[in-house]
């Protein structure tokens, strides 16, 4: 029954409802297995054996906003904020083209001293002295009108997970003042106003259900998005969530391959997260069929202050340390980073 499933999936990169409901629920390890092979060849026939490669710059972890499971939320206190400047930004991303990086992701927290001038001013920058790399942006919920200014200052790709589909699961893991519709609305207008745009939900978060996850895919069915970052949900000690259970390495794996069998050219990446839980978590993604890697490039001095969630990784290192080690885990593959922007298959921009 399982194999007939997969087979259906790789074939026609939909079932139905009950079908992914049964996928996920009766999963073990011999399905998993020939799930993520099928998922491999999907993933060999768009894109060979490159993993591309993003440097994340975490810019800003002060934070307007106040999800129940994030670390950087207003109300943590304990949290030691920062704030680069653009000179300091700029360091990052010329260090990231020396090591090889084309594209950078500026993620931050919802900071509102970063204005829509700064923010493009920022961007003008990084556009002109590095005219061959992406422009990403994951710097949260903002107005169509903004989102236009970034892109006409030269951003080409905005980050921007939904989080989760179901409503009254987004309730729970949100303050009031959050609601998925504007997370939906923002999504929609940065696909209208022509970004390559990122969705994704967090895994096995606290009250999520299978009912949950299979809602996702057909949200993400209806959205179509150019890339999709899931991971495991991990607790942090100094938010309401601490002490939960944080969720595992085995069903981020089963769903990426999930995903790269409903979304053959998508743009998937092996997360921080699930590094977390597993030291070899990447190159596990890698194999079940993601085929983005982000490595941080955030100066050393602040990236134990980035904590979205405890215990995370490679907040000691040195940038250079990161892409090196990077490079090596693909090759223990047999995967090879490649030097190009790596932009969506079939993506042209349209300004
Ligand atoms: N402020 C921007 C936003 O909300 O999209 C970007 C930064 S936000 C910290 C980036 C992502 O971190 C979120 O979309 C969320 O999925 C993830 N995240 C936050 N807390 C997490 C946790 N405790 N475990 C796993 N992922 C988490
Ligand atoms: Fe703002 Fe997490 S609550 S980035």
């Amino acid at each position: 029954e399982q194999k007939k499933r997969i087979d259906r999936l790789y074939e026609e990169g939909m079932l139905e409802r009950n079908g992914f409901l049964r996928l996920i629920c009766e999963r073990d390890e011999p399905s998993a297995a020939y799930l993520s092979e099928k998922a491999r060849l999907r993933q060999a026939e768009h894109f060979g054996k490159n993993v591309y490669l993003r440097g994340l710059i975490e810019f800003s972890n002060i934070c307007a906003s106040n999800c129940l499971y994030c670390g950087i939320r207003r109300d943590n206190k304990k949290a030691v904020r920062y704030r680069l400047t653009e000179e300091e930004i700029l360091d990052c991303c010329r260090a990231g083209y020396a090591f090889g990086f084309r594209t950078f992701v500026l993620q931050s927290g919802e900071d509102p001293w970063w204005s829509d001038e700064k923010v493009c001013a920022l961007i003008r920058r990084i556009r002109k002295e590095y005219s061959d790399c992406a422009i990403t942006l994951s710097i949260g919920e903002k107005t169509k009108e903004s989102y236009r200014k970034y892109f006409e200052a030269g951003a080409d790709r905005y980050l921007l997970r939904h989080e989760t589909a179901s409503p009254k699961l987004y309730r729970k893991l949100h303050p009031l003042e959050q609601t998925l519709e504007n997370r939906i609305r923002c999504l929609c207008d940065l696909k209208d106003i022509g970004y390559q745009i990122g969705a994704g939900m967090m895994l096995e978060a606290p009250g999520q259900t299978v009912e949950d996850l299979v809602e996702d895919l057909f949200f993400l069915k209806k959205l179509q998005p150019d890339m999709i970052g899931i991971g495991p949900f991990i607790p942090h000690s100094d938010t309401p969530l601490s002490g939960r259970k944080a969720g595992g390495v085995e069903l981020t794996l089963f769903m990426l391959s999930v995903l790269r069998l409903m979304f053959p050219k998508v743009l998937l990446p092996a997360t921080t997260a699930l590094g977390t839980v597993d030291p070899r978590g990447r190159e596990k993604g890698i194999l079940a069929g993601a085929n983005v890697i982000m490595p941080n490039l955030s100066p050393q001095a602040v990236r134990g202050k980035y904590l979205l969630y405890d215990n995370k990784i490679c907040t000691g290192d040195e940038p250079e340390k990161c892409s090196h080690c990077m490079e090596l885990r693909m090759k223990s593959i047999g995967y090879e980073i490649s030097g190009t922007r790596g932009d969506a298959p079939g993506w042209i921009r349209r300004v």
